[in-house]
């Protein structure tokens, strides 16, 4: 079948645009770079505009947030700055630099204070980049998107000269004024200079131009990993606290719950043993009684088996598992689930172990008329929400259930947020790394 007209064009322009420029060779490889250092200049240059624009904003931000105002237009600034910057690493991953995403762990929200930007050296960094793209960057991707105009403009100067009536000969000046032939012809000159220009340092442009963003944009190498070397240490301790504390859970559940109630039970039953010759009738009320507490032992232990590792999150998915806890919640509750295949089997149980925490206390302490759990997945995330609107004011410090959520969830390199105002309503937010 022959190849369509179109076909090879696109093929051509496969070739010619390859980012290491393995095309054809000569002039025509060098003006194909050029035109794509300005194209992708120029894309440079759009986004350097927004981040000009960012930057008085970021200012006010700050001053604001000296002032003790500010504080609500930290993080959705920040917000912005991430969005500022993914676009520009993809733009960078198109001219083949890898960026990672520096955002993960403790840092993955954007800071929401002066005093937590601070202690982010990530958006540090991107603060540093939007200042630097949105005048260099800009000024240099402007520089590559007028290049080629200006030396068509000025190269055809003489012709402009000649044939555009006298009156409007002025507004077609370009890098020099003309008003003689001989100048028109200095400017077709420098039309042909910054051709050349332009050829010679078209991609060396897009390089300095985008060399901020390669620097800046993704983890940096010395702190992120001195930084994670305590916190892999930090956590670490925290997944051992987390066994310990985990086994003495077990053993407190044991212990108060089933174990009472058995030893309760053998003394019914003693005490039926000994009313049956003396009052048959009292004893069978005494052993109804029994068997109500060994069921209620029963449910006991399977509340503590259940609790180690549920296995309906074996048989069902996180999806059905929550669904059953949402279920089993007094109060009403809707679940929302949104992970496309399974997470591992550890992330998933610490989510689970995060909702059924989270639906106890909604259901002891919060006096909520109604609780919603949501579950997203994207990329690497695994996002817990549990929601109430209740009246407010959960502690960590008060209890061991929130504490054990953020031992268990440290112990898995994620974070664990509570906001919960007196008042209300509560919200409990957990993001888990899912590497797949
Ligand atoms: N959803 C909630 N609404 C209101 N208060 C809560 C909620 N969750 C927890 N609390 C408060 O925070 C405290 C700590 O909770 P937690 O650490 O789970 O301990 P525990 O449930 O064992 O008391 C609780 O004692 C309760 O006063
Ligand atoms: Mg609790």
């Amino acid at each position: 079948m022959a190849i369509s007209r179109r076909e090879r064009v696109r093929a051509w322009f496969a070739a010619e645009l390859r980012p290491d420029g393995d095309g054809r060779d000569g002039l025509g490889k060098v003006l194909l770079a050029s035109l794509r250092a300005s194209g992708y200049g120029a894309v440079g240059a759009g986004f350097g505009i927004l981040a000009l624009y960012t930057i008085p904003i970021l200012l006010l931000a700050g001053f604001l947030s000296l002032l003790g105002l500010g504080r609500v237009l930290v993080a959705p600034s920040m917000q912005w700055v991430r969005l500022l910057a993914g676009l520009e690493r993809r733009r960078l991953h198109r001219l083949g630099h890898e960026i990672e995403s520096p955002y993960a762990g403790p840092d993955a929200d954007p800071p929401a204070s002066l005093g937590e930007l601070r202690a982010d050296p990530s958006a540090r960094r991107d603060l540093l980049w939007v200042f630097l793209h949105g005048t260099w960057g800009l000024i240099i991707g402007a520089t590559l998107l007028q290049m080629p105009f200006i030396s068509v403009r000025d190269v055809t100067y003489p012709l402009w000269w000649t044939f555009v009536p006298d009156s409007e000969q002025q507004i077609l000046n370009g890098l020099i004024e003309t008003n003689s032939q001989s100048t028109a012809v200095l400017g077709f000159a420098t039309g042909i200079a910054v051709f050349v220009l332009w050829l010679l340092f078209g991609p060396k442009l897009l390089d300095l131009q985008a060399r901020p963003g390669v620097h800046l944009l993704g983890p940096d190498p010395d702190i992120d990993l001195s930084e994670r070397v305590a916190r892999l240490t930090a956590t670490r301790a925290a997944a051992l606290d987390a066994h310990a504390v985990e086994l003495r859970r077990i053993e407190r559940a044991l212990h108060d719950g089933a174990q009472n109630r058995i030893v309760a039970v053998a003394v019914l039953v003693g005490a039926a043993k000994r009313e049956i010759p003396r009052d048959p009738d009292r004893a069978v009320d005494i052993l109804g009684r029994a068997q109500d507490t060994v069921e209620d032992a029963l449910a006991e232990l399977r509340a503590v088996v259940r609790s180690i590792l549920p296995p309906v999150l074996e048989d069902r998915g996180l999806a059905g598992a929550l669904n059953a806890l949402a279920s089993d919640c007094p109060v009403p509750c809707t679940v929302d689930v949104d992970v496309p295949g399974r997470c591992p089997a550890s992330v998933e149980a610490t989510a689970y172990f995060v909702v059924a925490e989270s639906l106890t206390n909604v259901a002891k302490h919060s006096r909520a008329a109604g609780a919603s759990v949501e579950v997203r997945r994207r990329g690497n995330t695994l996002t817990v929400t549990v929601a109430d609107d209740g009246r407010g004011g959960a502690d960590a410090g008060a209890g061991s259930g929130l504490a054990g959520i953020t031992r268990r969830v440290e112990a898995l390199d994620g974070t664990a947020t509570v906001t919960s105002p007196p008042g209300g309503p509560t919200e409990i937010r957990v993001e888990l790394p899912c590497g797949s």
